[in-house]
Parts: structure tokens; sequence; C-alpha cells
């Protein structure tokens, strides 16, 4: 047996530690929040096609060793929120003003902006580029923040000025700082073996105005990352990149389960769970060098116990 298969019944899908705050649930962390700090536990919930559909051994912690890792590497970039790190699958941030929008940037022309080909929104003219084609410079494309269950809307620097999501001289720091970052991870991912191809990133303000980046970065959640040997080849064939992301699920629930995120959920077998956390285990190591130490056992019992000797519960 291997850890992933030994940690299939104590995958963490819900947290429940009502006694840390107010609980905002998302699909993939449980958020308490109370005065000026949030914590955040990312739990192993897998969604894909907009839906939780299983959990998968150690995803929470390697999703968030993967956030912890990044935000200490581009930390002379931008400030970020993080204040501290009981257990390898919590955060404890500094809670802030988010604005209303999420930055994405963007290295190559791919995914919903290739489908889509709706670059107008973003006040960009992108005619005449191929699939999967670097830009020379990366680009951003901003969209809103949208409530829960609807999705987030493209908008162009311009309107979001307009409509107040954010001042000029916001715009103007927000953008030098997620190329800043962007620029970082590429520049890291390369030496790995990657290509961070796009990535979004969340900001925060504090009451003096002074602008944090927060949420998560550089995770396969937020980003898209490909295998960096024969890209050029198989850009020059036209054959579809080799991606580390989601893409491996997804095409197994279209191929085995023809789901495509309508109907009722699909049942995930046993096998497939543990395979998929061997993908994330196996994305941590090379994108960081370093093999995570998987420690089979109760995952909420060890983070109760981190929250505990931390003071927080
Ligand atoms: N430091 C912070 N201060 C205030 N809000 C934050 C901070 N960091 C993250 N957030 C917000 O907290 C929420 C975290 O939610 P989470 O990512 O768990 O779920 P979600 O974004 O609603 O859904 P999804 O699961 O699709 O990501 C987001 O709305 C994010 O903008
Ligand atoms: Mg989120």
């Amino acid at each position: 047996m291997d850890p992933f298969h030994d940690q299939l019944p104590y995958t963490l899908k819900e947290a429940d530690f009502p006694a840390l705050g107010q609980l905002y649930r998302g699909k993939v962390r449980d958020n308490y929040s109370r005065d000026d700090r949030i914590v955040m536990i990312t739990t192993d919930r897998l969604s894909a096609f907009d839906r939780v559909l299983t959990t998968v051994p150690f995803k929470g912690e390697l999703l968030n060793r993967l956030t912890v890792f990044w935000f200490e590497k581009t930390k002379d970039v931008a400030p970020n929120h993080i204040l501290d790190v009981p257990d390898p699958s919590v955060l404890v941030v500094r809670r802030l003003e988010p604005l209303a929008l999420e930055m994405v940037v963007r290295g190559y022309i791919t995914g919903s902006l290739w489908r889509e080909k709706n670059w107008q929104d973003y006040g960009l003219d992108l005619s005449g580029m191929k699939k999967d084609q670097r830009f020379d410079q990366p680009i951003l494309t901003p969209s809103t923040k949208e409530a829960v269950g609807k999705h987030d809307q493209p908008i162009s620097p311009s309107e979001l000025v307009k409509r107040g999501l954010v001042t000029q001289r916001q715009w103007g720091e927000i953008s030098a700082i997620a190329l800043g970052l962007f620029a970082k991870g590429q520049e890291w991912a390369k030496k790995r073996g990657l290509i961070l191809v796009d990535t979004k990133y969340e900001f925060g303000v504090d009451k003096t105005g002074k602008i944090w980046v927060i949420d998560e970065i550089h995770t396969p959640d937020s980003s898209r990352y490909w295998i960096a040997e024969g890209y050029d080849e198989r850009f020059g064939k036209g054959e579809d990149q080799k991606m580390l992301d989601k893409e491996f699920f997804r095409q197994w629930l279209i191929r085995e389960r023809s789901y495509q995120g309508e109907g009722p959920l699909p049942q995930i077998p046993d096998d497939v769970r543990a395979q998929l956390a061997g993908k994330y285990a196996e994305l941590v190591h090379t994108l960081t060098g370093e093999k995570p130490d998987l420690v089979p056992g109760d995952t909420r019992a060890r983070i109760e116990k981190a929250l505990k000797s931390r003071k927080y519960l």
C-alpha cells in the first residue's frame, strides 16, 4: 500500500470548527472569520465543472503547501496576507477588504480566452494569434467577482475604474504587482521544467489603503501549468499542450462517466482518488523540488490539535 490509499478513510470533507468564527464555505476551503483574521482551512474536496465531486487524500495540505511556498518566494515582490501556518492544511491570514476583481494574468493564448475569443471585452486585439501561442509580454484579463453561482464577468481596466471597483492608482499598483508575481512564478517554474501559463490573483486593502495579495497563489486551482519540454514541437504541430492541472480528472470524467457538469454526481472509485492524490504530490515535488512528507492519519484530529496548541481553539 502507498500513503495515498492509506489516507483514503481520513480525508477532510468539511472542517467543522464553529468555535473559530463565522464560516464562509468555498468549494475547497472552509474560512472562519473573526475580528481582523481569517482561519482558512483547505479541505480535501475536489471540484470539477464547478461541482464538488469527491475528496482526494492529502489534497488540502498539498495545495496549501504550494500557497505557502509561493507566498514565501514572492514576499519581496508584494506583501501577502499570511500571518501564521499552524498546520500544513491551515493558514491564518490578515482579514482585509477584498477588491472586487480577479486579476487574471496570461502568458499564452489558451483556455477560455482562446475558445471565446472575447479579447475585445478587455480592450485587447489578439486576432491573428494561434492557439497556445506565447504573448511577447504577459497580458491582464481582469474579471469582476460575482456572487456565488454567477459567472465572473470579463471587464476592461477603464471600465473597472469607471464603475469604481478600483481607483486608477490602485489599478496601476495591482497591475504592477500581478505582473511582478507572474514573472517570478514563470521564472521559477521554468527552472523546474514547467511553464506557468496563466493564473489569477486577488487583492485586499487595509485601513490605511495599503494593498496586500490575498487568497492563494500559483496553485493548480488558480493556475494552469504546462510541461515545458516539447512545447515548441507541440505548438508547431498544432497539438494540445501537456497539462499539469485538473485536466487529467476532467478528461477521466468525460471518458469514464460521460460527465460534464450536468445530471447526477458520478461515483469516483477509490483507486482514482488515490491516483489523483499521487498527481498532486508529484506536482508539489516537481514545483518545489522537495518530496512532500505525507503522514497518513486523521486529518481533522491533526488540525484540531495544532489549532489548540496555538490557542486558536
Ligand atoms: N485575506 C483575506 N481577507 C478577506 N477576504 C479574503 C482574504 N483571502 C481570501 N479572501 C476571500 O475569501 C474567499 C475564500 O473563498 P474560497 O476560495 O474558499 O472560495 P470561493 O472563492 O468562494 O470559491 P472557490 O472555491 O471557487 O474558490 C474568497 O472570496 C476570497 O476573495
Ligand atoms: Mg477561491
